[in-house]
């Protein structure tokens, strides 16, 4: 088991430079402009599977379950090698380190955190499957909180105050949580693509994974179905040093300050916001997503 490329790519790089990109600000540690520039023209095969999310959505746990749903019972990768290299991202400067390791044989399953409008022209000139998997945003919001503590790529926030409005504002890293979802969501009709959310994939495992299968042409059985849901378990993934980050230096990643696999549950932002942050966020939430094009499955009480 070793860490992959990811680590020791950035390793030169400065832990707290910005790359701006198309007006949106990402962790230089992660990023350049050639590693950005490059997943925009990037060249989709119709076999491709592309995870985008928001960060902090549930997407090192859907890169598990996408990458079982293809392992075709061989466990070896799930075990031993990251997350990150089995789904690399494709705007991440070490990506093309990961590309080259990938077998031509093999359906490439990618990740982006990009927004839609960087990679809808590449995309559309494929027919490569989207899966687009959204959060409540107040339990983003939280996840996103924790996580900036424990990164150092990321600054820290100052207190959960600012950084509820800097989410609000849409000016933190990565831009706006809105307009990721409203605009992934608005290429629907136009890509091949699938719309999941995490709460779903909580309350309803089996059923968001039949629907998984049957988006990917991926029929499984059920002992197949049982394996995946219990190597995609969050104590399964807490456990596993290819799914919870413990492979990353704690100099980058450090969980004495936030796990990385931290609570994965539903409604932790009950816990976490006072009933002004609430109500500020409720009246933002509704402003912002009045025109989405999909209905969102979630309550905002
Ligand atoms: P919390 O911080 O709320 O615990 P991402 O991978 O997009 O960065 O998202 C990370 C969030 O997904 C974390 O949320 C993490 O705990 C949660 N998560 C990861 N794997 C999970 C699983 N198997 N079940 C439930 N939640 C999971």
């Amino acid at each position: 088991l070793s860490a992959g490329t990811e680590p020791r790519a950035s390793m030169s790089r400065d832990l707290d430079s910005v790359e701006v990109f198309d007006g949106i600000c990402f962790p230089g540690y992660l990023h350049s402009p050639e590693s950005l520039q490059a997943a925009c023209a990037f060249q989709f095969q119709d076999t491709d599977v592309l995870l985008a999310t928001f960060p902090k959505s549930g997407t090192t746990w859907m890169q598990q379950i996408l990458s079982l749903i293809f392992c075709e019972g061989d466990l070896r990768p799930i075990h031993h090698c990251p997350s990150w290299a089995r789904m690399p991202w494709l705007e991440h400067i070490s990506f093309q380190g990961f590309l080259a390791q990938m077998d031509p044989a093999r359906p490439r399953l990618l990740t982006t955190h990009l927004q839609a409008r960087a990679l809808a022209p590449a995309l559309k000139k494929s027919n490569a499957r989207v899966v687009y998997v959204a959060r409540h945003p107040k339990d983003v919001l939280v996840s996103f909180y924790h996580f900036h503590r424990m990164a150092s790529f990321l600054p820290d926030p100052s207190s959960f105050q600012d950084f509820v409005d800097k989410f609000l504002e849409g000016k933190g890293f990565y831009n706006s949580w809105f307009d990721h979802v409203k605009e992934w969501l608005s290429l629907l009709q136009d890509l091949n693509m699938l719309f999941v959310t995490y709460e779903e994939l909580h309350q309803e495992p089996r059923r968001a994974l039949r629907k998984l299968s049957e988006f990917l042409g991926r029929p499984l059985g059920v002992q197949e179905e049982d394996l995946i849901l219990g190597h995609s378990s969050f104590s399964f993934m807490r456990q596993s040093r290819a799914a919870n980050y413990s492979l990353v230096p704690r100099e980058i990643m450090d969980p004495a300050r936030s796990p990385f696999l931290r609570k994965g549950v539903v409604g932790d932002w009950q816990e976490h916001f006072t009933p002004e942050q609430n109500e500020k966020f409720n009246a933002v939430y509704q402003a912002k997503m009045s025109d989405c094009s999909v209905c969102l499955p979630w309550s905002m009480d």
